[in-house]
């Protein structure tokens, strides 16, 4: 195949969960040249995945908040490949932890992997696909960036603001035919609820029976597993999305990838808004258990 006819895909987070789906799903596309990038520690699941490098499959280090990393990647692949056409911003990482138990540091990480980073590579990204009069950016969002759940307020406060930058840019780069969609999640059957990181307080308390917000822990860690493991939305059936969002002429600003996701649209947009609070509060797993003693203990 000419190569000058092979559209470049960069994808970030690629060798795990929904991002190795994805990849896997492209790797028999003899019109794509894939740009699979992992944190540099990850890099060798590729070889696990029975993923090599080729003309065709690139395999590159990438920290989503290493700047200068980012700068490097996309130089690579303008001098090389003349520029990423497809940047798909799926690496992600979902702190598990109330609002008082994240440190500014903490914060600020969730906000560098799943905002900075990817907005950043839009930028880095944006000149070449404005030269070419074309491009898509697919930025993988969630429910969590449309309604925000307890113990996942950082995750949210990062995808409510992944969701208001790819709005404004959608609008913004338009003109130049460059489509931005943001891909909404809900829960997908994996095992990625096990390795959630914790924060350095979260990780206390949800150890700690007496800590005035395990009970918050508790419940939501075992109501979010069931969820995930009772979901029927697999990483593939995500990636054979992701894969018609890059075929499609035309995508949408947002695009609904699971049924919760759906519903969750739905009741969003048609609840009158205390009433929606209310029964989402009431909602919550062992609600009533939440923030009531025994606790404090070991005095
Ligand atoms: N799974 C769900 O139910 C669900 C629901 C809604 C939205 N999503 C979204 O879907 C996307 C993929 O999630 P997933 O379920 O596939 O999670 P996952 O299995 O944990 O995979 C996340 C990927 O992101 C990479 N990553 C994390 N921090 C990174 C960093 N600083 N730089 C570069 N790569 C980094 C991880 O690499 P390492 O393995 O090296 O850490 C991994 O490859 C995320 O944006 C997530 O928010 C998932």
């Amino acid at each position: 195949m000419n190569p000058s006819t092979q559209r470049v895909v960069l994808i970030t987070g690629a060798s795990a969960g929904i991002g190795l789906a994805i990849a896997q799903r492209l790797m028999s596309r003899k019109d794509l040249i894939l740009v699979l990038t992992a944190r540099p520690s990850s890099l060798a699941r590729f070889d696990d995945a029975g993923i090599e490098e080729s003309d065709r499959v690139w395999l590159r280090p990438l920290e989503v908040t290493h700047e200068q990393n980012r700068i490097d990647l996309i130089a690579e692949i303008e001098s090389e490949l003349k520029g990423v056409d497809v940047l798909v911003n799926n690496a992600g990482i979902t702190y598990r932890s109330v609002i008082e138990h994240v440190t500014e540091d903490e914060l600020l990480h969730q906000m560098g992997v799943n905002f900075r980073g990817p907005i950043e590579l839009a930028r880095l990204v944006l000149p070449s696909m404005r030269a070419k009069k074309e491009g898509k950016i697919l930025n993988v969002s969630s429910v969590g960036g449309m309604m925000a759940m307890p113990t996942m307020g950082a995750y949210s406060a990062s995808k409510f603001a992944f969701e208001g930058a790819s709005e404004a840019l959608y609008y913004e780069v338009r003109p130049w035919n460059i489509q931005v969609s943001l891909l909404q999640l809900g829960f997908i059957r994996s095992d990625a609820f096990l390795k959630v990181p914790y924060t350095e307080h979260s990780r206390c308390a949800s150890n700690n029976p007496h800590d005035a917000y395990f009970k918050h822990y508790d419940c939501m860690t075992s109501f979010i597993g069931s969820w995930m493991r009772r979901s029927l939305t697999s990483p593939e059936k995500v990636a054979r999305r992701v894969e018609r969002m890059i075929d499609r002429k035309r995508i949408p600003l947002r695009v609904k990838g699971t049924p919760d996701a759906v519903l969750f649209n739905l009741m969003r947009k048609t609840l009158p808004a205390p009433f929606y609070h209310w029964l989402l509060y009431h909602n919550l797993p062992c609600i009533r258990k939440w923030g009531k003693p025994p606790y404090p203990a070991d005095k």
